[in-house]
């Protein structure tokens, strides 16, 4: 589809349209090896090369960040009892369209992907999807066999009645591990005091494909072309990732 320059290097977060302006009457913006001075030019992202100042920038329709969060951040922005994610992104990963894929707790650490893209998040944290999320958690109370059985047999949570999940519990029975396959409100902290147990520390460590692996806490960082292609896999959509990233 045929788009305007400064719309589109917007939308690659390449500055706000006065700068692009600004870089377009200075000559320092090519498409397709022509320079383009006018900013309503329109042409084709996807099948075109854009380059800045010399530099090749590769055209991407949706952006997916994941982040390591900390405790004492919260995940919404309507949410005032804290300070916001938001101010955890880098300043080169900055954008106004960016979409948590459900919550994590204000206390709560760990994997939290951020997209652009609203047709995978819908996916990404709709039950009928079932993506796996794994989460570490210290308890008050040893976690025992009868636990396991509890969630595996798919538990009743007031009304609701969950997906089994799996209770993995450490030499120290006081930490585990637990995959959950939905999302529901304080979900991990409420299973356990259905069990009569408390969660004294709550880590995400998983959410489908995606690991934290090396990000430390309060770091950030785009998903990899693989990583992408994973997560949109997970919820049958194809992944529209540029030739240039594979
Ligand atoms: N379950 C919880 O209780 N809290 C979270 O933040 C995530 C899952």
């Amino acid at each position: 589809m045929r788009e305007r320059l400064d719309k589109v290097l917007a939308h690659l977060g390449l500055g706000s349209r006065k700068e692009i302006a600004r870089l377009a009457r200075a000559g320092m913006i090519a498409i397709d090896g022509q320079i383009i001075r006018d900013v309503s030019h329109k042409f084709d992202p996807s099948a075109s090369r854009i380059e800045i100042d010399g530099e090749h920038v590769i055209y991407q329709t949706y952006f997916h960040l994941l982040l390591n969060k900390p405790a004492g951040y919260v995940t919404s922005t309507k949410d005032h009892d804290g300070a916001p994610i938001t101010e955890l992104i880098p300043e080169e990963h900055y954008r106004d369209d960016w979409m948590p894929v459900g919550r994590l707790d204000k206390d709560t650490e760990g994997l939290l992907l951020l997209t652009t893209d609203g047709m995978l998040a819908h996916r990404l944290t709709h039950p009928r999807w079932k993506v796996a999320k794994r989460y570490y958690a210290e308890l008050e109370e040893p976690a025992s066999q009868e636990d396991i059985n509890a969630f595996a047999a798919g538990m009743e949570l007031q009304d609701e009645k969950l997906q089994p999940a799996e209770l993995e519990i450490c030499q120290d029975q006081r930490k585990v591990e637990l995959v959950i396959r939905e999302g529901r409100y304080h979900q991990v902290k409420r299973m356990f005091e259905a069990r009569g147990n408390r969660v004294l520390y709550l880590k995400r460590v998983k959410f489908g494909p995606l690991e934290l692996g090396s990000l430390g806490t309060g770091e950030a960082k785009e998903l990899s072309a693989a990583e992408a292609l994973a997560l949109y896999a997970e919820v049958g959509l194809k992944a529209d990732i540029p030739d240039e990233l594979n």
